[in-house]
């Protein structure tokens, strides 16, 4: 393989994505659509977003310290989309995607969505002086699931087709529905030959 070097795209670096869900100071439920958010662990399990830009979500949650993030789903993918490209300051968005309230925190869930959190921000990171960007660092504060992700008699293949979860790469919408390629560890007792051409290792994933 002969590497070259460009400018920075995250082109070929997959996203979930998620709606944020606040309710507007005269409780309408508002969704914006996001990417920029991630997981870490330092006592438990905190979820890390990273919002820029003047928008309504990011006021909400600067006056509330709580918001919603559901994992998008096939069947929500153009409510999500029309969210993400229409701000909430001047848009009326609860038709879009239809909610119902938290069970924990006043934020709206989307009825669609298979997977959602409910969150309080403990910590806040600005990333410039001027009240630009900000990272949320915040405590699943509940998780509330479709039912049928809980059957225990099916795979997780078969769940991932139930969630129907939309990822984003290169600007683009895709389907997460590929065939699982092992459990993480799958490949940790293979015996490496250092010689081993890098470019033949996708061998190991053929079916
Ligand atoms: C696919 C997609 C991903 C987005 N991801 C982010 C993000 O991670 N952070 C962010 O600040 N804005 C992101 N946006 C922009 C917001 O969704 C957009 O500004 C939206 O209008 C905000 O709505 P609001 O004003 O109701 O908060 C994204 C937009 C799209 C279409």
């Amino acid at each position: 393989m002969k590497k070259v070097s460009q400018g920075f795209t995250n082109a070929f670096a997959p996203q979930t994505l998620y709606v944020y869900g606040t309710y507007k100071a005269d409780g309408t439920p508002n969704f914006g659509l996001f990417c920029w958010a991630t997981y870490c662990f330092d006592e438990e399990h905190r979820f890390v977003v990273c919002l820029c830009e003047d928008k309504l979500t990011r006021d909400r949650i600067r006056e509330t310290g709580i918001f919603s993030a559901s994992v998008v789903s096939e069947a929500m993918l153009k409510g999500a989309d029309w969210c993400g490209n229409h701000p909430g300051y001047d848009t009326d968005k609860s038709a879009a995607i239809l909610s119902h309230p938290g069970k924990k925190l006043n934020v709206p869930i989307p009825d669609g969505s298979p997977w959602s959190y409910e969150l309080r921000v403990v910590k806040t990171l600005p990333l410039d002086d001027h009240g630009g960007a900000e990272i949320y660092i915040c405590e699943f504060v509940n998780t509330l699931v479709d039912e049928r992700l809980q059957d225990e008699s099916l795979s997780f293949e078969e769940k991932m087709a139930i969630a129907a979860p939309i990822c984003t790469a290169n600007w683009q919408y895709f389907k997460a529905d590929g065939p699982s390629l092992g459990g993480w560890g799958a490949f940790k007792d293979n015996d490496f030959d250092r010689k081993e051409n890098p470019d033949e290792m996708s061998a190991l994933f053929e079916r």
